[in-house]
Protein backbone atom coordinates (compact mmCIF):
# COMPACT_ATOMS: atom_id res chain seq x y z
CA UNK A 1 0.00 0.00 0.00
CA UNK A 2 1.33 3.82 -0.79
CA UNK A 3 2.35 5.32 2.14
CA UNK A 4 0.42 8.27 2.59
CA UNK A 5 3.60 10.99 1.84
CA UNK A 6 3.82 9.48 -1.18
CA UNK A 7 0.90 11.78 -2.75
CA UNK A 8 3.28 15.20 -1.85
CA UNK A 9 6.47 13.53 -2.53
CA UNK A 10 5.12 12.93 -6.35
CA UNK A 11 3.46 16.59 -6.03
CA UNK A 12 6.60 17.45 -5.77
CA UNK A 13 8.44 15.39 -8.08
CA UNK A 14 6.07 15.78 -10.69
CA UNK A 15 6.40 19.84 -10.25
CA UNK A 16 10.41 19.79 -10.54
CA UNK A 17 9.82 17.07 -13.77
CA UNK A 18 11.70 19.39 -16.05
CA UNK A 19 14.67 19.96 -13.62
CA UNK A 20 17.05 17.17 -13.54
CA UNK A 21 18.33 18.40 -10.65
CA UNK A 22 15.64 17.75 -8.59
CA UNK A 23 16.33 14.35 -8.28
CA UNK A 24 19.33 14.30 -6.71
CA UNK A 25 19.15 13.88 -2.76
CA UNK A 26 21.31 13.63 -0.10
CA UNK A 27 21.74 10.40 1.42
CA UNK A 28 23.57 9.79 5.04
CA UNK A 29 24.96 7.12 6.63
CA UNK A 30 26.90 5.90 10.28
CA UNK A 31 30.46 4.98 9.97
CA UNK A 32 31.29 2.29 12.08
CA UNK A 33 32.52 4.81 14.58
CA UNK A 34 28.94 6.36 14.90
CA UNK A 35 29.73 9.09 12.75
CA UNK A 36 27.22 10.93 10.34
CA UNK A 37 27.94 10.36 6.30
CA UNK A 38 26.81 12.16 3.48
CA UNK A 39 26.73 12.64 0.18
CA UNK A 40 24.37 13.07 -3.33
CA UNK A 41 22.77 10.52 -4.89
CA UNK A 42 20.39 10.14 -8.18
CA UNK A 43 16.82 9.28 -7.12
CA UNK A 44 16.14 5.86 -9.57
CA UNK A 45 12.43 5.96 -8.56
CA UNK A 46 9.98 3.98 -6.07
CA UNK A 47 10.20 0.05 -6.56
CA UNK A 48 6.25 -1.55 -7.80
CA UNK A 49 4.32 -1.82 -5.15
CA UNK A 50 6.03 -0.46 -2.48
CA UNK A 51 7.20 2.28 -0.53
CA UNK A 52 11.20 1.93 -0.87
CA UNK A 53 13.57 3.81 -2.81
CA UNK A 54 15.98 3.06 -5.43
CA UNK A 55 19.32 4.17 -5.42
CA UNK A 56 22.16 2.74 -7.29
CA UNK A 57 25.97 2.43 -6.44
CA UNK A 58 29.69 1.12 -6.21
CA UNK A 59 30.14 -1.80 -4.30
CA UNK A 60 33.85 -0.67 -3.46
CA UNK A 61 32.32 2.87 -2.33
CA UNK A 62 32.62 3.93 1.30
CA UNK A 63 28.42 3.96 2.23
CA UNK A 64 28.70 0.23 1.70
CA UNK A 65 31.14 -0.53 4.34
CA UNK A 66 28.88 1.24 6.24
CA UNK A 67 25.87 0.28 5.37
CA UNK A 68 26.71 -3.09 5.80
CA UNK A 69 27.95 -2.65 9.92
CA UNK A 70 24.68 -0.19 10.10
CA UNK A 71 21.84 -0.83 8.06
CA UNK A 72 20.19 2.74 8.42
CA UNK A 73 20.06 5.59 6.39
CA UNK A 74 18.66 9.24 6.11
CA UNK A 75 17.22 10.84 2.84
CA UNK A 76 17.56 15.05 2.75
CA UNK A 77 15.75 16.13 -0.26
CA UNK A 78 14.96 19.53 -1.05
CA UNK A 79 12.51 20.86 -3.91
CA UNK A 80 13.78 24.56 -4.85
CA UNK A 81 10.52 25.40 -6.76
CA UNK A 82 7.55 24.12 -3.81
CA UNK A 83 10.14 25.09 -1.33
CA UNK A 84 9.50 21.57 0.58
CA UNK A 85 12.22 19.24 2.09
CA UNK A 86 11.50 15.70 2.74
CA UNK A 87 13.09 13.11 4.92
CA UNK A 88 13.21 9.94 4.76
CA UNK A 89 14.79 7.65 7.62
CA UNK A 90 14.61 3.94 7.54
CA UNK A 91 16.59 0.75 6.60
CA UNK A 92 18.53 0.22 3.92
CA UNK A 93 18.97 -3.22 2.13
CA UNK A 94 21.91 -4.06 -0.67
CA UNK A 95 21.17 -5.91 -3.45
CA UNK A 96 24.83 -7.09 -4.62
CA UNK A 97 25.74 -9.40 -6.86
CA UNK A 98 25.59 -12.35 -4.87
CA UNK A 99 21.98 -11.18 -3.39
CA UNK A 100 20.31 -14.28 -3.14
CA UNK A 101 16.66 -13.17 -4.08
CA UNK A 102 15.47 -13.43 -7.73
CA UNK A 103 12.99 -10.33 -7.54
CA UNK A 104 15.36 -8.23 -6.74
CA UNK A 105 18.32 -9.72 -9.20
CA UNK A 106 16.16 -8.88 -11.29
CA UNK A 107 15.44 -5.77 -11.10
CA UNK A 108 19.05 -4.49 -10.45
CA UNK A 109 19.77 -6.15 -14.09
CA UNK A 110 17.05 -4.02 -14.83
CA UNK A 111 18.28 -0.78 -13.77
CA UNK A 112 21.84 -1.85 -15.22
CA UNK A 113 20.05 -2.25 -18.56
CA UNK A 114 18.46 1.11 -18.62
CA UNK A 115 21.88 3.06 -17.61
CA UNK A 116 23.54 5.08 -20.54
CA UNK A 117 26.99 4.06 -21.59
CA UNK A 118 28.86 6.61 -19.56
CA UNK A 119 27.32 5.85 -16.11
CA UNK A 120 28.07 1.85 -16.64
CA UNK A 121 31.54 2.44 -17.21
CA UNK A 122 31.60 3.96 -13.96
CA UNK A 123 31.80 0.71 -12.58
CA UNK A 124 34.86 -0.14 -14.38
CA UNK A 125 36.95 2.58 -12.88
CA UNK A 126 39.42 2.42 -10.77
CA UNK A 127 38.76 1.67 -6.82
CA UNK A 128 36.71 4.55 -5.81
CA UNK A 129 38.03 6.55 -2.68
CA UNK A 130 41.41 5.08 -3.90
CA UNK A 131 44.73 7.22 -4.34
CA UNK A 132 44.00 9.01 -7.57
CA UNK A 133 45.03 6.71 -10.88
CA UNK A 134 46.75 9.05 -13.16
CA UNK A 135 47.21 6.56 -15.96
CA UNK A 136 44.30 7.86 -18.68
CA UNK A 137 43.58 4.74 -20.15
CA UNK A 138 42.44 3.23 -16.29
CA UNK A 139 39.37 5.76 -16.82
CA UNK A 140 39.24 5.25 -20.65
CA UNK A 141 37.36 1.63 -20.78
CA UNK A 142 35.03 0.30 -23.21
CA UNK A 143 31.34 0.63 -21.88
CA UNK A 144 30.95 -2.54 -20.04
CA UNK A 145 27.74 -5.05 -21.87
CA UNK A 146 24.23 -3.73 -20.57
CA UNK A 147 22.91 -7.20 -20.30
CA UNK A 148 24.73 -8.49 -17.69
CA UNK A 149 25.57 -5.96 -14.69
CA UNK A 150 29.20 -5.69 -13.47
CA UNK A 151 30.26 -7.17 -10.02
CA UNK A 152 30.74 -3.82 -8.36
CA UNK A 153 26.83 -2.42 -9.27
CA UNK A 154 24.46 -2.72 -6.73
CA UNK A 155 21.43 -1.77 -6.28
CA UNK A 156 20.18 0.02 -2.87
CA UNK A 157 17.00 0.26 -1.55
CA UNK A 158 15.57 2.73 1.57
CA UNK A 159 12.75 0.97 3.17
CA UNK A 160 11.19 4.39 5.22
CA UNK A 161 9.99 4.34 8.49
CA UNK A 162 9.62 7.58 9.57
CA UNK A 163 9.18 10.96 7.21
CA UNK A 164 9.07 14.54 7.98
CA UNK A 165 7.80 16.92 5.38
CA UNK A 166 8.53 20.49 5.78
CA UNK A 167 7.11 23.32 3.35
CA UNK A 168 7.81 26.51 3.42
CA UNK A 169 5.37 28.32 1.66
CA UNK A 170 2.68 29.43 3.58
CA UNK A 171 1.96 31.48 6.74
CA UNK A 172 3.33 30.01 8.90
CA UNK A 173 5.06 26.98 7.39
CA UNK A 174 3.32 22.96 7.33
CA UNK A 175 5.14 20.21 8.96
CA UNK A 176 3.83 17.02 9.31
CA UNK A 177 5.34 13.95 10.50
CA UNK A 178 4.77 10.07 9.31
CA UNK A 179 5.38 7.08 11.53
CA UNK A 180 5.35 3.30 10.33
CA UNK A 181 3.94 1.30 13.27
CA UNK A 182 4.91 -2.39 13.99
CA UNK A 183 2.01 -3.19 11.97
CA UNK A 184 2.66 -1.24 8.79
CA UNK A 185 0.27 1.28 9.31
CA UNK A 186 1.32 4.87 8.51
CA UNK A 187 0.37 7.57 11.25
CA UNK A 188 0.43 11.15 10.74
CA UNK A 189 0.29 13.86 12.13
CA UNK A 190 0.81 17.63 11.69
CA UNK A 191 3.69 19.15 14.17
CA UNK A 192 5.15 23.11 14.31
CA UNK A 193 7.60 23.59 12.04
C1 LIG B 1 24.87 15.18 -8.63
C2 LIG B 1 25.55 13.95 -8.09
C3 LIG B 1 24.94 12.71 -8.27
C4 LIG B 1 25.53 11.55 -7.75
N1 LIG B 1 24.89 10.36 -7.89
C5 LIG B 1 25.42 9.26 -7.30
C6 LIG B 1 24.69 8.03 -7.33
O1 LIG B 1 23.57 7.91 -7.85
N2 LIG B 1 25.26 6.96 -6.71
C7 LIG B 1 26.47 7.05 -6.09
O2 LIG B 1 26.91 6.04 -5.53
N3 LIG B 1 27.17 8.19 -6.06
C8 LIG B 1 26.67 9.30 -6.65
N4 LIG B 1 27.36 10.48 -6.60
C9 LIG B 1 28.70 10.50 -5.97
C10 LIG B 1 28.51 10.53 -4.45
O3 LIG B 1 28.08 11.81 -4.03
C11 LIG B 1 29.79 10.12 -3.70
O4 LIG B 1 30.86 10.97 -4.06
C12 LIG B 1 30.18 8.67 -4.00
O5 LIG B 1 29.04 7.82 -4.01
C13 LIG B 1 31.17 8.13 -2.94
O6 LIG B 1 30.58 8.30 -1.67
P1 LIG B 1 30.92 7.36 -0.41
O7 LIG B 1 32.41 7.22 -0.37
O8 LIG B 1 30.36 8.09 0.74
O9 LIG B 1 30.25 6.03 -0.62
C14 LIG B 1 26.79 11.64 -7.08
C15 LIG B 1 27.38 12.89 -6.92
C16 LIG B 1 26.77 14.01 -7.40
C17 LIG B 1 27.43 15.35 -7.16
Amino acid sequence: MLAPWRSPLARALHRHRRQPQARYLQLATVTPEGYPANRTVVFRGFRDETNQLRIVTDARSGKIAQLLQQPWGEICWYFSESREQFRLFGSLVLVAQDSPDPALQQERQQIWQRLSDTARSQFAWPHPGAARDHRPESFAVAPPEPTAPLAEFCLLLLEPQRVDWLELCGEPQNRWRYVRDATGYWQQAAVNP
